[in-house]
């Protein structure tokens, strides 16, 4: 087998492994061996470029030295973050990963420029190639600054506070059809002085847009712009692949940048967000719709760990709604506990799973499988919002927007239209709180709270439910 056909079925392979990955991350039950598929496609992709690499390296072994400690240093932060991060803490996380992507993009797309600046091409060729590079560098740089300001929001060292300056979408515009005006007589430039000052104001164009575009937008929403932030930075990295002429890199950014894209999409309708309107900026802060006034639901009822224990004994089907108060109290061990001693005396346990509840996508489920709840107990919120009419006892452990009928029934509602958790069809409802007097994310009350067949358990969760296991 010659070096080229080599590295073609070698980058086949790890393509097909990233793409058996990506369908296996879609369920708990496969995202196991979903992870492990995607670490042998990178492990394989790995071998592949960095041996081709090094067979074609003028002095094998200072490249092979330089890449080792590229590839030991890289490791070893990524092992030390990921030993360490807190599961609260993934969001900003990711972000930082985020930013890697969008400067090896920049990174790529100079080197390039200045190695070869039109000597590999001639005419037309050059032109598109150019293209390339100017245009993974415009998207890298908005990925770099987005992620970074990203990052610094989510880790409040900075204020989530939206920067709202005059006709910042203006500003956004001119910074866009800044570059498109660049971006003509770069492709058309010869020899690297004549290109590089344009690709100087481009990359610095794209610096200021990703962050003005992330500093406009509320700390609220960061988790959708983390998600877009997480495209970008595939497609960023699929201009690196067209740039290289490395054609595993255009096909891996391609799943990012898709895959990225759709989960935005898949988190705004959980939301019922409008995309355009997140990406816009400044709209965590305001209230979609309505002012969302105050209405008077009269009075709510307590009840203790014991009563609550009570209820569960006598209930033949239990449904269990957690939301991001779970996290925040990290009750899933607990929660896990509680769900096996209720199976092995007959419960028919359930959980139903909103596709926002908590901070992250799948935040929940990552929870659950971490406290090793059985996969054949969760469910997905359209998978079991029909059955509340059939469940005795529906335990909220920390979730409220998710589960907020004004969604439904209150039009002037800052959440009305976004799809909830119906668990007030069910017998009885039991709300794991800290108080009365805090609201969920959307800010809003919820009337849930004041129902006849709801109860408050008031307290930290894990708490509560280490109290109802000791009752039980
Ligand atoms: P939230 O509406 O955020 O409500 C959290 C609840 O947990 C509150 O009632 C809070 O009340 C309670 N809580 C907090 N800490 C607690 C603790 N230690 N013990 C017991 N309870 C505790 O939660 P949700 O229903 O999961 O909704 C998620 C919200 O986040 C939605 O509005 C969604 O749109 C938004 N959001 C989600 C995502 C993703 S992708 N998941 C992304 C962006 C935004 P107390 O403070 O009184 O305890």
């Amino acid at each position: 087998m010659t070096e080229a056909s080599f590295q073609t079925v070698a980058y086949m392979l790890a393509a097909l492994l990233f793409i058996l990955a990506l369908a296996g991350l879609s369920q708990q039950k496969t995202a196991k061996r979903g992870n492990f598929l995607g670490i042998a496609g990178m492990a394989i992709a790995l071998v592949a470029t960095i041996g081709v690499a090094l067979l074609h390296a003028d002095a094998l072994l200072v490249s092979a030295g330089l890449m080792a400690c590229a590839i030991v240093l890289g490791g070893a932060f990524g092992v030390y973050k990921a030993r360490h991060v807190q599961m609260t803490e993934m969001p900003q996380l990711v972000a930082l990963l985020h930013c890697f992507v969008g400067a090896a993009a920049v990174l790529v797309g100079f080197n390039s420029f200045l190695m070869e600046p039109g000597g590999y091409f001639d005419g037309q060729m050059n032109i598109y190639h150019l293209g390339e590079v100017g245009l993974a560098i415009f998207i890298g740089g908005v990925t770099f600054t987005g992620s970074i300001v990203a990052n610094l929001k989510l880790s409040a060292k900075i204020s989530g506070k939206p920067l709202t300056l005059p006709g910042r979408n203006l500003l956004n515009l001119a910074m866009i059809i800044g570059y498109i005006a660049l971006i003509v007589p770069f492709g058309m430039s010869t020899g690297v002085e004549g290109g590089l000052p344009y690709l100087i104001a481009i990359t610095v164009i794209s610096l200021v847009l990703g962050a003005h575009l992330v500093l406009a937008i509320g700390g609220g929403d960061m988790p959708v712009v983390v998600s877009m932030l997480n495209s970008y930075s595939g497609w960023a990295a699929a201009m690196a692949g067209f740039t290289l002429g490395n054609d595993l890199l255009i096909v891996t950014g391609a799943l990012v940048g898709s895959s990225g894209a759709y989960l935005s999409y898949i988190m705004c309708q959980g939301m019922n967000r409008s995309f355009t309107s997140v990406i816009l900026g400044g709209f965590g802060d305001t209230p979609s719709k309505g002012s969302g006034e105050a209405h008077d639901y009269g009075e709510h009822t307590e009840t203790t760990a014991e009563e609550v224990a009570q209820m569960l004994k006598d209930a033949k089907t239990v449904m269990i709604t957690p939301g991001y108060g779970m996290a925040v109290a990290q009750a899933q061990f607990p929660v896990a506990d509680l769900t096996r001693k209720l199976i092995s005396e007959g419960v028919d346990v359930k959980f139903g799973i909103h596709p926002v509840a908590g901070r992250m996508p799948g935040h929940m489920n990552v929870l659950l499988a971490e406290a090793k709840v059985p996969y054949e107990a969760v469910y997905e919120m359209d998978e079991v919002n029909d059955d509340f009419e059939d469940v005795d006892v529906v335990l909220v452990i920390g979730a409220n927007d998710t589960v907020n009928p004004a969604a439904e029934t209150e039009p002037d509602s800052p959440i009305a239209g976004m799809p909830v958790l119906r668990v007030w069809n069910a017998g009885k409802v039991i709300v794991f709180k800290r108080s009365m007097g805090n609201a969920g994310y959307a800010g809003v009350q919820n009337p849930l709270f004041f129902n006849e067949n709801t109860d408050m358990l008031l307290g930290d969760a894990k708490d509560s439910v280490d109290k109802i296991i000791a009752a039980l």
